[in-house]
């Protein structure tokens, strides 16, 4: 028996990896055998008419004591009733007999053995019940039991080191919550589905453990990066979404009608955080922002989240600074936070590792000559035109180069946007950064010095042909108490992309939005 454990363990470490899972033998439908009658089926929906126990308790603490009522008539007293638990705080309870509340990810079969895979947002655990070891209604109610059906499930925790978590549950009961009929199955199956399919069914496939693990890993990379500027002494404020003109050029402009006036998608909180910049010093924004990209390609979005923050009295310098700092802190909080889900998606841990700072510094001028090197090598197709913005393969070449984010600095201000401060030394160069992620992952942060002067920020609004009307407030920042500041932004796809090691931004996001893409 242990070899087939043994085997089942490996099938179960290649069950997380696939997009979903197969279900085991569908037996003949109809209603659970829903143990003690502590739940009864609606027949027709699948759904529970009376709620279990464990059900009624909706606490959000991660453990929760034991409901006073008996799950089954089979347990005892209050008092020996198991508690609830998670599946990743399974560690505390070794030894111990708990309930889970989740979902079936996945079953085998093996004659008198079943081995239930079960998941509840926190992790996945692998059960096994044995016809000899639990009641017999507990295992014709896991026997042919259809993925995704909710279960709540009560087993006793077992140290396993085959076991990807480290633990197995023996099961000692089992309520099915609502079971998946097998006339209307899951549609994610553990055979691969192509990508199109898969974003058809977005609103299933974040339940794979490895789309459940980006999602975890996005939260930490955002719960971070907003820990980084509170702890730094940014104050958070939050620009409008709705806004009467372009920040990022004119042509990624989503239009609104707004009560018969033209408004804008926010493209960037920047210019109102300039604002409270000259308010408060230090400031951050962190919400969406939306760009009509009509580029179909696997970094850009329509809808994305973007962090900012915004210094008064700050250089390009500062800046640079400032952003290896925060980036360092992000990735350093997911491999404190989040190894388990980096396991769970095959993210090579020593890459991360090394991002601490000081991160490279790379002129504009340095890295074009890097490029037509690279393109004398055969590295890339096309040679670089000095004056020109970095294409993707450049961005991919250059980040590919270095084993942390590289700073390229300083670009030719008449690609660049129309509020960077020009460098006094050369002036045909703007004092920005674009800060490029290594391994190919190319632009996850974009940021400048902002003009500080009126008559040069007016000049450029001209020159930009942008509605001055609209930009009068903005002007107003020039003309009452101007100061030398800076402020960048990262895009969280972006970055969750890189830290997560993933080819594409559509599965950075819970619902990504792109060009030929709105649902679900
Ligand atoms: O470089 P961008 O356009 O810079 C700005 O918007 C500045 N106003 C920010 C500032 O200085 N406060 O965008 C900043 C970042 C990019 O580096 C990228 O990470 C992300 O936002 N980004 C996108 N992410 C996904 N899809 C898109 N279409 C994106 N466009 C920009
Ligand atoms: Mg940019």
């Amino acid at each position: 028996m242990k070899q087939s454990w043994a085997a089942y363990g490996k099938g179960f470490a290649k069950a997380l990896q696939g997009q979903a899972c197969t279900t085991g033998k569908p037996e003949a439908a109809g209603p659970a055998n829903t143990p003690g009658g502590a739940a009864v089926y609606a027949e027709e929906s699948g759904w529970l008419k009376f709620a279990p126990a464990a059900l009624r308790d909706l606490s959000m603490s991660d453990e929760t004591a034991a409901p006073a009522t008996p799950i089954t008539p089979a347990a005892q007293a209050p008092s020996a009733a198991p508690p609830v638990a998670t599946i990743a705080t399974l560690g505390q309870h070794e030894g111990q007999s708990v309930t889970l509340r989740g979902w079936l990810y996945n079953l085998r079969e093996s004659g008198k053995l079943l081995f239930p895979i079960f998941r509840d947002g926190t992790g996945t655990i692998q059960g096994v019940a044995h016809v000899k070891s639990v009641a017999p209604e507990v295992f014709e109610a896991l026997k042919g039991l259809t993925q995704e059906s909710s279960v709540i499930v009560t087993g006793k925790v077992r140290a396993d080191k085959r076991a990807p978590g480290g633990f197995e549950l023996d099961v000692e009961d089992v309520q099915v919550v609502q079971r998946v009929p097998e006339s209307d199955p899951y549609p994610i199956t553990l055979k691969e589905h192509g990508v199109d399919f898969l974003m058809e069914h977005r609103h299933l496939w974040v339940r794979s453990p490895r789309q459940s693990a980006i999602l975890r890993i996005r939260a930490e990379i955002m719960r971070a990066a907003a820990e980084y500027f509170d702890q730094n002494g940014f104050i958070r404020t939050d620009p409008p979404i709705l806004t009467p003109a372009a920040c990022e050029g004119t042509s990624t402009l989503f239009p609104v009608d707004y009560f018969g006036d033209p408004a804008f998608l926010t493209q960037s909180g920047q210019l109102y955080i300039e604002s409270t910049a000259l308010a408060l010093g230090k400031v951050y924004s962190f919400g969406p922002t939306f760009r009509a990209e009509k580029s179909k390609t696997r970094r850009h979005l329509t809808e994305f989240w973007m962090i900012e923050p915004e210094v008064a009295y700050c250089d390009l310098d500062g800046l640079l600074e400032l952003a290896e700092n925060f980036l360092s802190h992000i990735v350093q909080s997911v491999l404190k936070n989040r190894g388990p889900e980096l396991t769970v998606i095959g993210r090579d841990r020593a890459k991360l590792e090394a991002i601490r700072p000081p991160f490279p510094r790379l002129g504009y001028d340095d890295a074009v000559e890097m490029l037509n090197q690279a393109h004398k090598d055969g590295h890339l197709e096309a040679p670089f035109k000095y004056g020109n913005d970095f294409g993707s393969p450049d961005e991919t070449w250059l980040s590919n180069q270095f084993d942390r984010p590289v700073m390229v600095n300083r670009y030719p201000a008449d690609v660049k946007a129309f509020y960077m401060e020009p460098d006094p030394k050369d002036p045909r160069l703007a004092l920005c950064v674009d800060v490029l992620a290594p391994e190919g992952y190319g632009e996850i942060i974009g940021g400048s010095q902002r003009v500080s002067s009126y008559e040069l920020l007016s000049s450029r609004i001209d020159q930009h042909q942008l509605p001055r009307e609209a930009f009068e407030w903005y002007l107003d920042l020039r003309r009452y108490g101007s100061v030398p500041h800076a402020g960048f932004g990262m895009g969280i796809e972006r970055a969750v992309a890189w830290i997560c090691g993933l080819d594409h931004v559509r599965e950075t996001i819970p619902f990504a939005r792109t060009l030929h893409r709105i649902y679900p």
